[in-house]
């Protein structure tokens, strides 16, 4: 005779990224329980170097939920950015234009606080899980199935899923086969990113637009700074030595009467860019949140915001289906998908404003440095880029 599941629980959660952990307290505090199985080590989860940039919108939901007490004293607030192209670096004043700021204040943190605060109050987590399968999603009581550390296999019968488990998880792949639609661009570039022991040489982010390429200069505490550079999407990291990296991130940021201060590198990483959006979002009682339904460009900082603002909405579906009424979850995909759409196109504009397109005819150049020009003269295009910079909510 079958034997029956090991485990039950409310919401089975695939991932401890910044989604599938947030979805797990912001359900808590509705009195929801669940199960989060993560693959890799809590170690590693924390270290992960990825992005920085926090919308005003992402903050408050942390704050509402109790967990910014680290955030609200060591977040940096920052009013606008600069936008440098043909030797000028010109500021936006995010404040002044929609009475907005942003928060400075790295993904590894944001992960680690809700690390912390999910264990401090008994949450289920189980890192360094194997195998992990989904079943019986078209059925009231879908399955969650991995293997722990220990090397049990455990069946945990659940009311809904949560697939958070990013690009390469195995959510989005268990969708029955013709149901998703994907679209996908790659762009022919990659980014390099360094966390350098060195105080920021600037006050605000810079996004640098130059020939030989896109540089952006951000940081992560008044002694640490952040800074990426635009590379070939096929470039090794050994070819790029730490005297390379600061040789180009000199050229690129390069202004008279204004010095880049170089200090040892602590970790540094190649990533590539695509943008990518699977719809629907959910099939059953499994639905996806975050980079395991949809992927941006980093240019513009849309990632990590639209993962939180994802599980935001879906703890609001999963409350009203397991509460007898599933007009939310219904809603849920395409409520998330209109946020997904506006933010894949800032990230796509900003990403082509400000890269440089191996071969790329002169027209191309040109026609970046008018847009440059426009978005940091005129008043109406500032204020759009910045209302999609610190975070647009399109009404529904
Ligand atoms: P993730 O953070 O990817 O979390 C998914 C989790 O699921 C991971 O911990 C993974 O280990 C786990 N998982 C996967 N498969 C399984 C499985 N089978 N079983 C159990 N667990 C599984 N955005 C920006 O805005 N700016 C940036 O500079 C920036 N840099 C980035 C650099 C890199 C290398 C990457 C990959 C992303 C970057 N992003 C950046 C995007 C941003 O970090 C993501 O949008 C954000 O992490 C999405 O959160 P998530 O929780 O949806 O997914
Ligand atoms: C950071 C990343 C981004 O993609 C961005 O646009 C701004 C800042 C960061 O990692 O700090």
């Amino acid at each position: 005779m079958a034997s029956g599941p090991d485990l039950r629980t409310q919401v089975g959660i695939v991932g401890a990224g910044p989604a599938g952990l947030l979805l797990s307290h912001l359900l808590a505090q509705r009195g929801i329980d669940s199960v989060l199985v993560e693959d890799r080590s809590r170690a590693y989860c924390e270290a992960r170097q990825r992005a920085g940039v926090l919308e005003a919108g992402s903050v408050t939901l942390l704050r509402e939920a109790g967990l910014a007490g680290r955030l609200d004293r060591e977040g940096l607030e920052h009013g606008g950015i600069y936008l440098q192209f043909a030797g000028e670096r010109r500021h936006l004043d995010f404040q002044d234009l929609t009475g907005r700021s942003v928060t400075v204040y790295a993904q590894t943190e944001v992960v680690k606080d809700l690390i912390a605060a999910r264990v401090a109050t008994g949450g289920h987590l189980e890192f360094e899980v194997s195998g992990t399968e989904v079943a019986d999603l078209d059925t009231g009581r879908p399955l969650l199935r991995y293997t722990t550390r220990e090397g049990t296999r455990t069946e945990v019968a659940c009311d809904a899923i949560a697939g958070c488990d990013g690009f390469h998880g195995i959510c989005r792949p268990s969708f029955p086969a013709g149901l998703l639609t994907a679209v996908e661009r790659e762009y022919p570039y990659a980014w390099l990113g360094i966390l350098a022991d060195v105080p920021p040489s600037t006050d605000e982010l810079i996004y640098a637009h130059h020939a030989h390429g896109f540089a952006l200069h951000s940081l992560r505490s008044p002694l640490l700074s952040r800074l990426y550079l635009q590379v070939e999407p096929d470039d090794d990291i050994a070819a790029w030595p730490d005297e390379r990296i600061w040789a180009e991130l000199q050229t690129r940021f390069a202004l008279p009467g204004w010095e880049l201060k170089e200090g040892p590198i602590l970790d540094k990483g190649i990533t590539p860019m695509r943008s990518f959006v699977s719809s629907p979002m959910r099939y059953g009682r499994l639905f996806l949140a975050g980079d395991a339904a949809h992927i941006v460009p980093p240019t513009g900082a849309k990632g990590l915001n639209l993962a939180m603002s994802d599980v935001a909405v879906l703890a609001d579906a999963l409350a009203g289906l397991l509460g007898g009424d599933p007009r939310r979850a219904d809603a849920y995909s395409d409520t998330c998908l209109d946020r997904v759409w506006r933010c894949t196109h800032f990230s796509w504009w900003m990403t082509s404003m400000l890269h440089a397109t191996p071969g790329a005819d002169t027209m191309e150049a040109a026609l970046q440095l008018a847009q440059l020009r426009y978005v940091t003269t005129s008043r109406a295009a500032a204020t759009s880029l910045a209302e999609n910079y610190t975070g647009y909510q399109p009404p529904r």
